[in-house]
């Protein structure tokens, strides 16, 4: 499957610098479908790598409210952009789990460019098996069913007051304590309409005996 979405990708880039949007919409669809079509496995892809344009990233930080040396976790980090961007912005440190070795070794090397290899690390591995303990914030813009899977595991193992931001799929049955909606151009290429939304959850305090 994993070469599939390799293939995939790098198809639909090629459509898109070719101008064929249309294509390039069905393929990304078609990834997210044969994904959620995959039986659950622990290792595992969680979704096809799309990065969250560069304009939701600022608006996806400015939800998660980081506050200076906060520790952020991106799961499925992909080239690193949100935990790095939130490194140089906010002045948090953290790291990003990907599966795909290529994308770790990618964002080690932006980690690098913009000066905050210090602060960041990336690891590769399966996102259900990192440890959440020291987040403040945790990201996601996986598939649909990847991010109700992980809620129990979010409960379980974040801080009180911890928060999740999620890029467009709700955490069911979690009520979001905040939810955008945007319309940005830039997620017509990716998703076939430029309709975002995204959702803050905030971990609740534990229950005596939790
Ligand atoms: C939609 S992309 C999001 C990338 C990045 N977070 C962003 O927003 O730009 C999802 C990422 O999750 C990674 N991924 C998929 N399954 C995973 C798993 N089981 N463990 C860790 N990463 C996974 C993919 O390789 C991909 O890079």
């Amino acid at each position: 499957m994993r070469f599939l979405y390799r293939y995939l990708y790098k198809f639909s880039v090629i459509a898109g610098f070719a101008g064929g949007r249309a294509v390039l919409v069905s393929v990304l669809a078609l990834a997210m479908h044969l994904s959620a079509g995959a039986p659950a496995r622990a290792q595992g892809s969680a979704g096809p790598y799309v990065p969250t344009p560069t304009v939701i990233v600022d608006e996806l930080l400015k939800l998660a409210d980081i506050k200076r040396g906060e520790f952020v976790i991106d799961l499925g980090s992909g080239d690193g952009r949100i935990v790095i961007t939130a490194a140089k912005r906010y002045g948090a440190t953290g790291y990003g789990v990907d599966i795909e070795e290529s994308l770790v070794d990618l964002a080690r090397q932006n980690a690098r460019k913009e000066g905050v290899a210090e602060r960041v690390n990336f690891i590769a591995g399966d996102l259900f098996n990192s440890d959440l303990s020291k987040a403040d914030v945790v990201t996601v813009y996986l598939l649909p069913s990847t991010v109700i899977r992980l809620v129990p595991k979010l409960l379980k193992e974040l801080r009180p007051g911890a928060r999740v931001v999620s890029h467009d799929y709700p955490l069911d049955p979690w009520v979001p304590e905040k939810v955008l909606n945007f319309n940005f151009e830039e997620k017509v290429m990716i998703s076939g309409t430029t309709r975002t939304v995204l959702y803050r959850y905030i971990v609740p305090p534990r229950a005596a005996g939790r």
